[in-house]
C-alpha cells in the first residue's frame, strides 16, 4: 500500500519495546528494535491528515505498549484494545501487556463522546 499509494507507513510510537520483546523469541537478530521500518512513530495527542479529514492518535497501552486509537471524526478506530465490544477486550498477557492499562486505556475509549 505505501508502495502503491505514497501514504506514510505509521504506528504507535512504543513499538520499539514491542519489537524488543519478539525479536529475539522469532530468532529475527537482524530486526532493528527502533520502529525505523515505520514512517512515523506516533505519540498521543498526534494528528495526521486524511483527506479533509484529521486523524487524532490516542495512546491506548495494555494489549502491547506500543496501541493507540485513531480517532477519525465521530469515529475511533480501537483495534485490538476494545477487540469485540460486546464480548471484551484484547487479551493483556503478551510480554509487556498489562491488564492495569489496558483498563485505563479502555475507560479512556469509553470516555469519548458517543
Ligand atoms: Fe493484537
Amino acid at each position: 500500500m505505501r508502495e502503491k499509494t505514497g501514504a506514510p507507513l505509521v504506528i504507535g510510537a512504543r513499538i520499539g519495546d514491542v519489537q524488543r520483546v519478539f525479536a529475539p523469541r522469532f530468532a529475527m537478530d537482524d530486526l532493528a528494535t527502533d520502529g525505523r521500518q515505520f514512517d512515523k512513530l506516533l505519540e498521543e495527542g498526534a494528528t495526521l491528515p486524511l483527506g479533509n479529514l484529521t486523524i487524532r492518535v490516542l495512546h491506548t497501552p495494555g494489549h502491547t505498549p506500543a496501541c493507540v486509537t485513531y480517532l477519525i471524526g465521530d469515529a475511533a478506530f480501537v483495534g485490538d484494545t476494545l477487540l469485540m465490544p460486546d464480548y471484551g477486550s484484547a487479551r493483556c498477557d503478551f510480554p509487556g501487556g498489562d491488564a492495569a492499562m489496558l483498563h485505563a486505556s479502555i475507560q479512556k475509549i469509553l470516555a469519548l463522546p458517543p
